[in-house]
């Protein structure tokens, strides 16, 4: 909704990267090494409310409860961005509610950006196109500059550092929509991360001799990505997806120290992932910063998929995604 007095309800969908976002080339303006390719979600959407006001300080609600700490700090930093940006001085209050896990490895920071930076924009009077928006989302969190668009995107590494690579670092759809796969989202762990990815991120491209041969070869995943995508090649896709993930996980678990999300539960429904695939079925797993698995699928195989993952015991709950839309200004509710 949108109003004389600024205000503005954004709604965004999570999404999930195919080929990873892993290390930033540029820390303040979250330039990242490479290019990266996800898929829109049609589940955990987080809602935006921004509304101008006239207090002294930028007041954040977050699942009901007031931001604190580094959670407030990291808001209101993106507020000062978009204030920079529509030449304002005012401060906002801001209430956001996340449908899923935050913090999990769910993609909520990349929903959370999204949707944020799709209400501040409006509500201090920015026209922004999709571009731009998602230009101003990646400052937030890189992933959420994918989260503007919907179904399957790429994030443009783009060239050069500071304004050079801010102008050229930006999310757009590719199409294959009617692909219409399902991701099977194995929830192992709903508590938030102890290493945040941005953390996890530096210390891995710092630190890890696997740094670099990955990076190089996600290069090479990602132009092959875009024909398996272009082609509506979901084995492919899946295959492609899987190694890629996986790679990832070596880069931080040959950190030093080591990082690893992965856990014994991660573990299993990889497993299981492995066995659907000898029965024939088009399966694939991918894993972000956290020890939750997605499963890639066709929507056909969706509940076979979910039924074998969840057979594997209690610890483990899934939920099934499809394609979802881009971010989207809410109609006026008041
Ligand atoms: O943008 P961030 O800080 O949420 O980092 C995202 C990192 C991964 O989820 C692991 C990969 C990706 O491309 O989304």
């Amino acid at each position: 909704s949108t109003s004389a007095t600024g205000e503005a309800t954004a709604l965004a969908y999570p999404n999930i990267a195919l080929v990873k976002y892993w290390g930033k080339r540029d820390e303040t303006m979250f330039l990242p090494v490479t290019s990266s390719l996800s898929m829109t979600l049609d589940i955990f959407a987080t809602t935006t409310t921004v509304r101008v006001t006239d207090g002294p300080a930028d007041e954040i609600e977050f699942n009901g409860t007031a931001a604190t700490g580094s959670a407030h700090t990291r808001i209101e930093r993106f507020l000062d961005l978009v204030r920079a940006k529509a030449g304002r001085t005012e401060r906002a209050t801001v209430v956001t509610v996340n449908d899923g896990p935050t913090g999990a490895g769910l993609a909520s920071s990349a929903s959370g950006f999204a949707a944020l930076a799709t209400a501040a924009a409006t509500a201090y009077g920015l026209d922004l196109d999709g571009r731009a928006l998602s230009r101003l989302a990646r400052r937030g969190s890189g992933s959420a500059s994918r989260s503007i668009f919907g179904g399957f995107v790429v994030w443009h590494a783009g060239e050069g550092d500071g304004e050079a690579g801010d102008l050229s670092s930006y999310a757009e759809p590719i199409g294959g929509d009617e692909l219409d796969p399902a991701l099977v989202v194995a929830v192992v762990n709903q508590t938030a991360k102890t290493v945040s990815s941005r953390d996890a991120m530096r210390a891995t491209t710092q630190t890890s001799p696997f740094y670099r041969p990955w990076a190089e070869s996600s290069m090479l995943d990602f132009d092959e990505m875009r024909r398996a995508v272009a082609r509506g090649d979901l084995a492919a896709i899946g295959e492609i997806a899987e190694r890629n993930a996986l790679g990832m996980h070596a880069t931080m678990l040959t950190a030093r120290p080591g990082i690893r999300y992965l856990s014994p539960h991660s573990l299993a429904v990889l497993d299981a992932v492995q066995a659907l695939r000898a029965d024939g079925v088009l399966a694939y797993a991918t894993i972000d910063a956290g020890p939750n698995v997605k499963v890639l699928c066709t929507r056909a195989d969706a509940a076979r998929v979910a039924a074998t993952v969840e057979s594997l015991g209690d610890f483990v709950t899934t939920r099934t995604a499809h394609i979802g839309p881009g971010a989207t200004l809410l109609p006026d509710t008041a």
